[in-house]
């Protein structure tokens, strides 16, 4: 399928944050992952932090790809219940996002405190080469894999940063969603500068290595409805973020729309209940551990 001549959903910023909104609104972007904290988080990372350090000693947290910072301030209100202490650096190459990471935290002074942050606008990739020692007790990266030069390498140098009895908790699309499906179908609507790894992909890498890890598939679902209906704006603005094409509905080809909704819908991709079509887009936490000795 030739999408070369489609104009690319990121030449146009504003239109791209209209697009997000719609896709982190009808997939409970952030809903999902205070979720996750609040159920899952607790025992295979907070326990296992919890029988392997010292909660007088001050938690050094690192946070990669943090982006606007939700999922961070969720974990580390769990964690400061158990570790009054906590020292949370974060690594995050955009500006704008890590600007609204700071208002969260800000707007969160009471519940955070005792957190004392150490933002820095980099990529994971810089820090490194930066050379900084810190090693860390808990280090996240959440949805962050896929823009990594080389996540094999990322991992095994992450897993340096750790001490032992520390843990990394990676949040990945799994290789059994609909949207992994949907890409291997349609790599041509992918940008170049992503990696389309999978959950399945980290775990070789690990294996690889023979680094142990536990694997939690959580469900998630994205409501794309609208989708199909042609007089929907919110509807075209999915679709756009779907196809990282800037206007789909107006630019593309009236086949290759045609295929591209139908492969969405179908169930290979999407399940349909209650009058609604919702794409899988199951993720995985892998949380590895560093054995003590
Ligand atoms: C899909 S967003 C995820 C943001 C956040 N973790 C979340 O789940 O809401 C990916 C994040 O990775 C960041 N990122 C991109 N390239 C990176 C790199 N080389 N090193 C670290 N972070 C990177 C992006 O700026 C963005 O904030």
């Amino acid at each position: 399928m030739d999408t070369k001549s489609l104009p690319s959903l990121f030449n146009d910023p504003g239109h791209y944050v209209k697009a997000f909104k719609v896709f982190c609104a009808r997939s409970a972007k952030f809903r999902t992952y205070s979720d996750w904290v609040d159920g899952v988080f607790s025992e295979p990372v907070v326990g296992k932090l919890q029988a392997t350090v010292d909660g007088r000693e001050e938690l050094r947290v690192l946070g990669v790809g943090s982006g606007s910072g939700e999922m961070d301030c969720a974990m580390l209100e769990k964690l400061k219940r158990r570790f009054p202490r906590i020292n949370n650096r974060v690594v995050e190459p955009s500006c704008e996002l890590l600007g609204q990471y700071k208002a969260l935290a800000q707007s969160k002074a009471h519940e955070l405190q005792g957190v004392e942050c150490d933002f820095r606008q980099q990529k994971l990739e810089q820090y490194e080469k930066a050379g900084d020692a810190t090693k860390f007790h808990f280090i996240s990266a959440v949805h962050c894999m896929y823009h990594l030069d080389d996540y094999d390498s990322s991992l095994e140098y992450l897993y340096n940063c750790l001490i032992p009895g520390g843990a990394i908790l990676v949040i990945h699309l799994s290789e059994n969603s609909g949207l992994c499906r949907y890409r291997e179908r349609f790599p041509c609507f992918q940008p170049s500068d992503h990696n389309y790894s999978t959950s399945a992909d980290i775990r070789s890498s690990l294996d690889r290595r023979g680094i142990p890890y536990t694997q939690h598939p959580y469900p998630v679902r994205l409501d794309i409805t609208k989708c199909f209906d042609q007089a929907s704006e919110e509807g075209g603005l999915l679709v756009d973020f779907l196809t990282n094409v800037l206007n789909y509905r107006k630019t593309a080809p009236e086949d290759m729309q045609r295929t591209v909704m139908e492969c969405l819908g179908s169930s290979l991709c999407s399940e349909s209940k209650n009058d609604g079509i919702y794409l899988n887009m199951d993720w995985d936490a892998i949380v590895i551990s560093k054995p003590q000795h």
